[in-house]
C-alpha cells in the first residue's frame, strides 16, 4: 500500500507560512525565510530545472523526500492565486511556471470545481471538492503504487494529521521565529498516531526530524 507522506519546513514557533500570503508573497510575509536553507542544494535545483549546487545531509534528506513519489496533495492556497472561484477566462495556473516540478499528477483540495490542468512535463493539476479522503483514494489510484506527497500547506495537513492519515512525517525545523502566520499543529489534538521520531539530523541551518510508523 502506498504511503502518505508528509514533510515541511517550520519556524521554532511552529508556523509554515508567514501572515499576508498574497500573489506577491506566496509563502505570506517572513516565510521565504523558511526556505533559505533549501534553495542551494542539488537536490532542489536539479527539482528546478537548474544545474549544480550544494551536497550535504540536507541535500540527502529532499532527495530521499523526492524518491518513489508517485501524486502530490496540496491545498487552494498551497496551489496560490486568488481565493473564491476561479477567474473565468484566465484561472491561476499555479505558482510554478509551464513546466511545474511535480512531473506527476497532483491533487488540488478546493470547494471551487475546476476542470483539470494539464501542464508540461507529466504534471497534471486536479481539483478535488469531494473533500480530503476522495483526494486521497484520487491520489492512490493515480500513484500506481508509489506513495503520495502531501505537499501542505497547514490547512490541508492538519486534517490529514488529525485523521491520523499521515504515514511518514519530515518536519524541516528551521531556526527562526515567524510570531505571526499558520501554525502547523493548530486543530491536530494531542496525538502523533502512532508517528513516533525516528531519524534527527542537525545542521547550523535547519535540524530535519523523520517521524514513521516503526
Ligand atoms: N513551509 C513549507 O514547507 C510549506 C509547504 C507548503 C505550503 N506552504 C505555505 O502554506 C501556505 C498555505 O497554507 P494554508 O494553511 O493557508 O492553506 P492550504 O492548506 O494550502 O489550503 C487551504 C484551502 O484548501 C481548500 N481546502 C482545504 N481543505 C479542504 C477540504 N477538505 N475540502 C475542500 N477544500 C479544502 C480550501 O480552499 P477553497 O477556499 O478554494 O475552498 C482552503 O481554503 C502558503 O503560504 C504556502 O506557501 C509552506
Amino acid at each position: 500500500m502506498s504511503r502518505l507522506r508528509f514533510r515541511i519546513s517550520m519556524s521554532l514557533d511552529g508556523y509554515v507560512a508567514g501572515p499576508y500570503q498574497s500573489v506577491d508573497q506566496p509563502l505570506g510575509v517572513g516565510g521565504r525565510r523558511l526556505h533559505e536553507w533549501v534553495f542551494p542544494l542539488a537536490a532542489f535545483r536539479r527539482q528546478h530545472g537548474q544545474a549544480g549546487g550544494e551536497d550535504n545531509a540536507s541535500n540527502r534528506i529532499v532527495e530521499e523526500s523526492l524518491t518513489n513519489i508517485g501524486a502530490t496533495i496540496m491545498g487552494r492556497h498551497m496551489f496560490g492565486g486568488h481565493p473564491g472561484t476561479w477567474h473565468p477566462t484566465k484561472p491561476w495556473a499555479g505558482w510554478w511556471g509551464s513546466n511545474p516540478p511535480f512531473h506527476h499528477p497532483v491533487f488540488v483540495l478546493t470547494h471551487h470545481a475546476r476542470k483539470p490542468l494539464v501542464m508540461e512535463g507529466g504534471t497534471t493539476f486536479h481539483f478535488v471538492t469531494e473533500g480530503m479522503e476522495a483526494a486521497l483514494a484520487q491520489a492512490r489510484r493515480a500513484a500506481g503504487g508509489r506513495d503520495i506527497a502531501l505537499g501542505g500547506g497547514a490547512n490541508v495537513a492538519q486534517q490529514y494529521l488529525a485523521a491520523g492519515l499521515v504515514d511518514e512525517m519530515e518536519l524541516h525545523l528551521v531556526p527562526v521565529l515567524l510570531g505571526r502566520g499558520e501554525r502547523l499543529f493548530e486543530q491536530v489534538g494531542d496525538q502523533l498516531h502512532g508517528l513516533e521520531l525516528v531519524r534527527t539530523v542537525a545542521t547550523p541551518k535547519v535540524t530535519h526530524l523523520k517521524f514513521a510508523r516503526p
